[in-house]
């Protein structure tokens, strides 16, 4: 069954984002995924079949990879050990929705970059050199990067979290002004490492993961990871086939739906239009193409 927007009757809804539904069960926290796809900032109005049962087992492959890392919030997303109460939804449920514990968020977007490109790239072109370098967000990097070129080493570029609008990326020393200079190190340690350990891995099957952003929350005294993980909806995914530096990459699960929304006639500033079917296909194929390449099996 294809969800564009989950109905959980007498659980209060915590959040609903541009793609997941996510309820309140107290000390735990139900994260659905629905097969809604946003492009330029607005939820399209089409679905794409299965995306999200196909990111709930990427996301659940990428917290086991990394838990040696870092513990992190997922309890479960075998629904058959889901609390009774939610037992009469699974055919919204199943496959495409984690238990997880629900923590005391720190109000950071933790982004490790390891190749540079949008907000990262703008942030480079608009400072000025300083002997020969230029300093972005605290890292001193060479003149004459290219759009989408591979950094010397990753760089962890943090920003707010705003709950209406974009973003605000920060310095570093903002972030640590915020929550403390030893929470602030300790993120930055553990953003990197995510992010280097995934990358390799990725690399290795074919997708250059270009940038990603993490959260993380406090429970128990101790952090833990949150929210949903190297997901194409929290990172750039790039296909290494056709990478080129100085060229923008193709986006490897939404390259058609945008290079369509682009010549549609579409003003970018009204509702979005329904997808063809033939775009919306094709999309579910390069989802699941995805999948199969890091997670190493078919979706069930
Ligand atoms: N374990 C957790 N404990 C507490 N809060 C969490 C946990 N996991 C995720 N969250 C929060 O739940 C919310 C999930 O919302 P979601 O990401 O779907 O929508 P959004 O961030 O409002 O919008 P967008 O669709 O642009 O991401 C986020 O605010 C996230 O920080
Ligand atoms: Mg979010």
């Amino acid at each position: 069954m294809s969800l564009f927007q989950s109905n959980i009757d007498g659980i209060p809804l915590f959040n609903r984002g541009k793609v997941r539904d996510i309820y309140d069960l107290g000390d735990k926290l139900l994260l659905v995924a629905t097969d809604r796809i946003s492009a330029f900032d607005y939820v399209l109005p089409s679905i794409i079949p299965d995306k999200g049962k196909i990111l709930t087992s990427m996301s659940v492959f990428w917290f086991n990879f990394t838990q040696d890392i870092v513990p992190n919030h997922l309890e479960t997303a075998d629904f058959n050990s889901f609390p009774d109460m939610l037992k009469p939804f699974g055919n919204q449920l199943e496959g495409r929705s984690m238990l997880v514990k629900k923590a005391r968020r720190i109000d950071i977007e933790c982004i490790a970059r390891g190749y540079l490109v949008g907000s990262g790239y703008k942030d480079y072109l608009n400072q000025k050199p300083v002997n020969g370098q230029i300093n972005l967000h605290g890292y001193r990097l060479p003149t004459g990067i290219k759009l989408a070129e591979k950094l010397p080493q990753p760089i962890f570029t943090p920003a707010t979290k705003e709950d209406n609008g974009h973003d605000i990326n920060i310095d570093y020393d903002k972030m640590a002004d915020i929550i403390g200079d030893d929470l602030a190190s300790e993120l930055r340690r553990l953003t990197l490492a995510i992010y280097t350990k995934a990358a390799d891995y990725a690399l290795t099957k074919g997708i250059i993961i270009a940038d990603t952003k993490f959260e993380f929350g406090i429970l128990n005294d101790r952090i833990i990871l949150i929210d949903e993980i190297l997901s194409p909806d929290s990172s750039r995914f790039w296909p290494v086939a056709t990478y080129k530096p100085g060229q923008n990459p193709e986006s490897f699960d939404k390259q058609f739906i945008r290079d369509w929304l682009e010549t549609c006639g579409w003003n970018k500033s009204s509702p979005p239009p329904q997808l063809p079917l033939e775009i919306i296909d094709k999309t579910v194929l390069k989802y699941k193409e995805a999948h199969r390449l890091l997670v190493g099996k078919e979706i069930d």
